[in-house]
């Protein structure tokens, strides 16, 4: 018998990094240029396939906005993963991603498993290599992955190997 497992996955990270648009590439392969900023937060439902057993992760998507940044908590607590999500086109918004890793290595889960995903790569330039954020990612016992919401690369590799980073229990 195939038995189901159900894991709360959170995805984080500064507004606008495109947390949502990963959520959509994944789950309906779409993308939109003019996605509409998240408020409050939003789950689905979604099953891949690890060692040939379903395993259903709930993908919470959360709010970027600063003024929903108190409300997180409600979203991380009780996940057994985190996706801190960045845009490498925009500095600032890794600063955010370490305060988030920060804060959940404080207050959430002391099990949680953390990954670190650096989005829209398709606005780099081919030679930068992310070299100090795979660093930060080592250091931290972080995974990594490397996204592009927008053409779709990694995007559906991250999830699946993710889930399969998961606890099975
Ligand atoms: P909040 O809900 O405000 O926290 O933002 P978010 O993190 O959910 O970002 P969202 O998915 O709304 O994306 C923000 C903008 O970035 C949108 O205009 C997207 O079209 C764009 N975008 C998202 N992912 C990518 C990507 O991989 N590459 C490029 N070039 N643009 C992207
Ligand atoms: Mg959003």
């Amino acid at each position: 018998f195939l038995t189901e497992v159900q894991q709360k996955v959170v995805v984080l990270g500064d507004f606008s990094v495109g947390k949502s648009s990963l959520i959509l590439r994944v789950s309906k392969n779409e993308f939109l240029e003019e996605q509409e900023s998240t408020i409050g937060a939003a789950f689905i439902n979604f099953s891949v396939n690890v060692d040939n057993k379903p395993n259903q992760i709930q993908i919470w998507d959360t709010a970027g906005q600063e003024k929903f940044r108190s409300l997180t908590p409600i979203y991380y607590r009780g996940a057994i993963g985190a996706i801190v999500v960045y845009d490498v086109s925009r500095e600032y918004s890794f600063q955010t991603a370490k305060e988030w890793v920060e804060e959940l290595k404080e207050k959430a889960n002391p099990k949680l498993i953390i990954a670190l995903c650096a989005n829209k790569i398709d606005l780099l330039e081919e030679k930068k290599k992310l070299l100090k954020e795979k660093e930060y990612a080592d250091e931290n016992g972080l995974l990594i992955y490397e996204t592009s919401a927008k053409t779709g690369k990694g995007v559906t590799e991250m999830f699946v190997d993710f889930s399969k980073n998961l606890p099975k229990d």
